[in-house]
């Protein structure tokens, strides 16, 4: 058989199987979001006999053993648990994986994402996603509500105002976001806060960003900035004053401006921020060897994502390219800027006035 339809048959074969990844592609998070919130993987990290028995694990989360034996056998397939043999050879167990570790939910652990799991797949988040269509065959560019305003009438902010759960729910994705990626950019610019009296963390949520900051550099006064019905939630911490208000009109002004997440921002960098430290995309690596490759790879299929996100859950926001990052900081009119990599999805951008 000729080359080119040995290719095209492959290339069916493949499809036949890939097309079943896009009929039941939810299945991937609806399973882990259940593991998450039946705790599956604290009931097996504080179990005192590893692996846990599909019994014993039943009985540690009070699940029908069948359903609970489905659920377990697809996300070890996934690779989220392992099931090894027992200590006696008899059974087989479940054992926890770094993955299986980052859907903790108790866990404040800087590794844990599982509040960002259900976020996500909270029913808010979820609808928007279905909506994606009436955006894109928008006629003209921004002429159409997003999905989300679409689909609740008003946006993310107004929502979370509305609805002090849901709200919960978001600034606690946040934190733990914030636990992962900050003490990486603390660690790659310290010297930017040597010398810095004051910083002002603009759609700080919380207040997660300025604890670790306000740690880290115990010099610095911080100033939480967040709408109203964020603040009213904050934390109460030392070196850190939570300000209510809205950043379009006016942000305490401080020494240092930390942005990070903040997709009214992507509509483009105004002037007011210049001096600012961003979270950014970042679309190129220096050095490429297989591994960088294959880790290129994945990440950019997660910024691809974000994107995605940003479309169905905010106006106008986008994840950049650099070129487009350097577009708008220049437009902004911010002298110079640097990248700093913090060997995450995220990145960091320094722009200087
Ligand atoms: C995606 S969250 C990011 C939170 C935090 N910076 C982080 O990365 O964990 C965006 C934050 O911006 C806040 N925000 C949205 N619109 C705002 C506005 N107009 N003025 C001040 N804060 C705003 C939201 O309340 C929310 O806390």
């Amino acid at each position: 058989m000729e080359e080119s339809k040995r290719n095209l048959l492959d290339e069916e074969a493949k499809a036949s199987l890939d097309i079943w990844r896009y009929v039941f592609g939810f299945a991937d998070i609806a399973a882990a979001k259940c593991a998450i919130d039946l705790k599956i993987p604290e009931a097996i990290e504080n179990h005192p006999s590893q692996p846990v028995t599909l019994a014993e694990l039943s009985g540690a989360v009070s699940a029908s053993p069948s359903h609970l034996h489905r659920i377990m056998r697809f996300l070890v397939h996934q690779g989220v648990f392992k099931e090894v043999p027992t200590k006696d050879g008899l059974a087989t167990g479940y054992t926890n994986t770094p993955l299986s570790r980052r859907m903790m939910i108790t866990k404040r652990d800087g590794k844990s994402l599982a509040p960002f799991v259900l976020f996500e797949t909270s029913p808010e988040l979820l609808a928007p996603w279905l909506r994606l269509s009436s955006v894109v065959s928008s006629p003209a560019n921004g002429s159409h509500p997003p999905p989300f305003d679409t689909v609740h009438g008003k946006d993310l902010w107004a929502l979370a105002e509305d609805n002090p759960c849901f709200n919960d729910v978001i600034n606690e994705a946040m934190a733990c976001h914030t636990r992962l990626v900050v003490p990486r950019v603390a660690a790659a610019c310290h010297d930017l806060f040597e010398g810095v009296a004051t910083v002002v963390d603009v759609g700080g949520c919380t207040g997660e960003t300025l604890a670790i900051l306000v740690k880290e550099f115990p010099w610095i006064k911080g100033f939480n900035f967040d709408l109203p019905h964020v603040i009213e939630v904050a934390q109460v911490l030392d070196g850190v004053e939570n300000v209510g208000g809205d950043m379009f009109d006016s942000v305490p002004k401080c020494d240092n401006v930390f942005i990070k997440n903040i997709e009214e921002l992507q509509r483009g960098c105004p002037t007011k921020y210049r001096e600012s430290v961003d979270s950014g995309i970042r679309n190129q690596r220096p050095e490429k060897d297989h591994d960088s490759e294959d880790r290129d790879e994945k990440l950019e299929q997660v910024r691809l994502m974000l994107d995605m996100g940003m479309m169905a859950h905010t106006s106008t926001g986008k994840e950049r390219t650099l070129k487009e990052w350097d577009f708008v900081l220049n437009e902004a009119g911010f002298a110079r800027y640097e990248v700093r990599d913090i060997d995450d999805v995220q990145c960091v951008i320094i722009a200087y006035r």
